[in-house]
């Protein structure tokens, strides 16, 4: 089905934007770097990886995407060593999950020499703009669109695969505090859940928007029948902490399998830290809240790593967590981002140089 493979078809932006753009006060996704990768499908088959000088794309206005949302993305990182090697963290899994999630949504899977060889020439391109020192990134959004015009409602014959970058600093989002879901519902059994698919982030936003009229920056979802058991936030797993217990709940098809999760599920069995994947009832962390014995709620991701949370609501009450000195958020975010950086030993092999 390939035209071609390990080869990308490159033309270089002739002016840099690097020199105008402040590193030290980057928001996060708002500049871009220099070039992007394209690919095509087109006739059955994807057509050569390209890489081209980042601008706008010019697409039919009856283009698929736009009137049945067929598109999916993922979320990664580059990240810099002293030594100026750029590494990044278990990229097979974004690779396996963003076929997963094109899939579910009847997108044709992406080829794995495709993947790496058009992200890796593209690394190599952009290497200035990853900054050394902890906290600093490119944060990498492959995605996928469906492109054939026709507003008939089948999937599209066309799409595009894409990779765009933006650099990024220590994402520090303030204090969150979250709301348990008790009417909105972000998935269901047999739906969406489970994929990166565009149309599950839209679809958060207005309820978020309820929310944070109510003092609150996220969401934590809950399942969609009972809204008994909680799930995962916008864009996190999430985890609990009672006692020295933690929890977080299993993956199914409503929740995304997300990398760092896993990745502190395994740094917790190395670390013999008590760990359950479990449902985890909203009573049973509104009971613990009330005695004192909930110590930590934290949601996990790429861009944040891990993301302490402050407080939650629920059921018009509000609750506020303690703040710790040895909390295992702060111990999690310090592991993984030494083996993200070179400066750890990488056990379990998550590492990955661009070469
Ligand atoms: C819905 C959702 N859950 C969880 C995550 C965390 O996944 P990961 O750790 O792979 O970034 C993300 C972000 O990718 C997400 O969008």
């Amino acid at each position: 089905m390939e035209t071609s493979t390990n080869t990308v078809d490159i033309q270089k932006a002739a002016t840099s934007k690097i020199e105008n753009t402040d590193f030290n006060n980057l928001a996060f996704g708002q500049v871009f770097t220099d070039h992007m990768m394209i690919c095509d499908y087109k006739d059955g088959a994807w057509q050569t990886p390209k890489i081209r000088p980042y601008g706008p794309l010019e697409m039919d206005p009856s283009a698929k995407v736009f009137h049945y949302g067929q598109a999916v993305f993922e979320g990664m990182k580059a990240f810099k060593d002293e030594k100026d090697q750029i590494w990044l963290f278990r990229p097979e899994d974004n690779f396996d999950r963003i076929n997963k999630s094109s899939e579910r949504l009847a997108i044709p899977a992406f080829p794995k020499e495709h993947f790496f060889a058009g992200m890796e020439e593209l690394l190599k391109l952009e290497k200035d703009w990853i900054k050394k020192g902890f906290g600093n990134s490119l944060y990498i959004r492959p995605f996928v669109i469906a492109t054939e015009a026709g507003v008939s409602a089948a999937p599209a014959k066309e799409y595009k695969f894409m990779i765009i970058c933006s650099p990024a600093q220590a994402y520090y989002s303030g204090e969150v505090r979250v709301q348990f879901s008790e009417k909105y519902s972000r998935a269901a059994d047999g739906g969406v859940g489970f994929a990166k698919a565009a149309g599950n982030y839209a679809a958060q936003f207005y309820p978020t928007n309820l929310a944070k009229e109510e003092g609150f920056q996220q969401i934590i979802w809950t399942d969609a029948s009972s809204h008994d058991y909680l799930e995962e936030a916008g864009t996190m797993n999430i985890f609990f902490r009672i006692g020295d217990k933690l929890i977080t709940a299993p993956t199914n098809d409503r929740i995304l399998d997300g990398i760092t999760r896993k990745s502190i599920i395994s740094l917790a069995k190395e670390f013999n830290i008590d760990l359950e994947v479990r449902r985890v009832s909203v009573k049973e962390i509104v009971d613990a809240a009330k005695n004192g014995e909930l110590k930590e709620i934290f949601g996990s991701g790429t861009a944040t790593v891990v993301n302490p949370i402050v407080g939650f609501g629920h059921g018009g009450e509000k609750y506020d967590l303690p703040k710790l000195e040895d909390s295992y958020a702060g111990f999690f975010k310090d592991k993984l981002t030494k083996i993200q950086y070179n400066q750890a030993e990488d056990k379990f092999n998550w590492r990955y140089l661009v070469k």
